[in-house]
């Protein structure tokens, strides 16, 4: 496939040899200090020239991301019942505990003054109910309403993208802040939150409760494997051809694009939004909850767009050793090998043609995942940003950087020294 993101690639021989003679801007090449000269094509550099994005478009899709059920109450509500589970057995406390967030805010100045002043009940689900009332579970989109007694009833309940991808600041406090839409919630445990549901069998809430905060299996319900992957970060998306840890998303099984796949599959096969989901390369599986209606297929160009506006959050101040990141950025290209496949603005060689690698690509302790997907291949991770979403690779079997670099090391047979694992590592928090 051409792409109009396509850049032509550098063979790693060439960028080993020319390692010498060039360095790069700061700007172009992660967060690491400058030298001279220039070569475009270096992991980093940032010239993917993309087209702008519709700013009316960006805020449409801001509000679906945070906010749109597709109409996913049916499977929420009216299967799983989890309005009562909510209502009878969710305190804030239990909510936060399992990982769900809270926006700040969404709060009423009035509830905040109460939380304060400890006047609120953390442990009554009556005030979760409150919360919902507000739109204030990240995620979560709950119709409240008042019983003759005065107490609050949550007549049906529903969920968003952000319940998986938002997460918030804590700047109130643990798990109660500001949004940050697109950052992975690793804290929250789905399966956990699915296996409270009257409506599953024991053996099925067991396979949910087993997969733990940060990970969810997108395909349990399609092939009934249970192999769950961490729930990723949807930002620093914009410019690659191919969305998700294998590449299934593309422009050819999506026209919307690659981001826009996913989010269709995810929306419908997933969340159960009233749409359609088919792809003959997952066994010809079709998924059809529409009810005379498709709340899904109109709102993916605006909810694709808001992902694309999102970039990687840059490192916080003095997270890491500018000197031995700069070693490391030697060694990412050089010894390392890593630029071979870590290559080109986003630190990805998909956008060199959409390109995939086979199941043997990946250093994750499991390679089966591959095998459940459309493609059977890998796209190698993008990076930029890495920094913020521990633990690595799709199973999660990396729990730092330190692990990510000396997995590398030992796989690779890489032979680096333990300083350079060091400076490698620093090289990875700067990106
Ligand atoms: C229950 C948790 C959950 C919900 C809800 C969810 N996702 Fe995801 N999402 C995941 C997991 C797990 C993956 C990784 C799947 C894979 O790559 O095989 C993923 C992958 C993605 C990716 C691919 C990222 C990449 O690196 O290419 C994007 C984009 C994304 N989700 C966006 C969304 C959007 C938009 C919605 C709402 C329509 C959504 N997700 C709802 C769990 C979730
Ligand atoms: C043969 C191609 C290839 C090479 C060489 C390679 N990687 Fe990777 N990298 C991948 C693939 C594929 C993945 C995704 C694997 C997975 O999730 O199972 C990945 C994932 C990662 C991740 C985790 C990303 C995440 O979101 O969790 C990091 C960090 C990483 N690589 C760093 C490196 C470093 C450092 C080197 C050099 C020592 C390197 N890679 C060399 C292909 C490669």
């Amino acid at each position: 496939m051409k792409t109009k993101f396509q850049i032509s690639p550098v063979p790693t021989l060439l960028l080993i040899a020319a390692f010498g003679f060039f360095s790069c801007n700061k700007s172009d090449f992660g967060h690491v200090p400058p030298g001279p000269g220039d070569l475009s094509t270096l992991p980093g550099k940032t010239s993917l020239n993309l087209p702008k994005l519709d700013p009316a478009l960006v805020e449409q899709g801001k509000q679906i991301f945070r906010y749109e059920t597709f109409g996913d109450e049916t499977f929420w509500t009216d299967q799983l019942q989890m309005n009562q589970v909510i209502q009878t057995a969710v305190s804030p406390n239990t909510a936060l505990a399992v990982g769900l967030k809270v926006d700040a805010a969404a709060l009423p100045a009035a509830v905040v003054d109460a939380i304060k002043r400890g006047a609120v009940d953390l442990n009554d689900p009556q005030t979760t109910l409150v919360l919902l009332q507000n739109n204030a579970v990240v995620g979560v989109k709950g119709q409240v309403r008042k019983n003759a007694d005065g107490s609050l009833k949550l007549e049906r309940v529903g969920i968003t993208c952000a319940l998986c991808h938002s997460t918030v600041d804590n700047s109130f406090a643990k798990g109660i802040g500001n949004r940050l839409d697109a950052w992975p919630n690793r804290d929250l445990n789905p399966g956990l939150i699915i296996s409270l549901s009257p409506a599953l069998d024991a053996a099925t809430k067991a396979t949910y409760a087993s997969w733990g905060p940060g990970f969810y299996d997108p395909r349990f319900n399609h092939d009934g494997l249970s192999d769950p992957t961490v729930i990723p970060p949807a930002y620093g998306l914009y410019g690659l051809p191919k969305s998700t840890f294998t590449g299934d998303g593309d422009i050819q099984h999506e026209p919307v694009g690659p981001v826009a796949y996913w989010n269709r599959y995810v929306a419908v096969t997933q969340m159960h939004g009233h749409g359609y989901f088919a792809d003959p390369r997952l066994n010809n599986w079709v998924v059809d909850y529409r009810q005379g209606d498709d709340l899904v297929s109109d709102k993916l160009p605006a909810l694709q767009a808001y992902e694309y506006s999102i970039s990687a959050p840059t490192p916080p101040a003095n997270s890491f050793d500018f000197a031995s990141a700069a070693r490391g950025k030697i060694l990412f290209i050089g010894k390392g090998h890593c630029a071979t496949c870590h290559s080109g603005p986003l630190f990805t060689d998909v956008i060199d043609g959409g390109k995939l690698h086979p199941q043997s690509a990946s250093v994750a302790l499991d390679k089966e995942y591959v095998n459940r997907t459309a493609t059977k291949l890998w796209r190698v991770s993008p990076l930029r940003g890495i920094w913020q979403h521990p633990p690595y690779f799709h199973d999660g079997s990396a729990k730092t950087l330190d692990e990510v670099v000396s997995r590398y090391n030992q796989v690779n047979k890489l032979k680096l020294s333990a300083s350079e694992m060091a400076d490698l590592t620093e090289y990875l928090k700067s990106l």
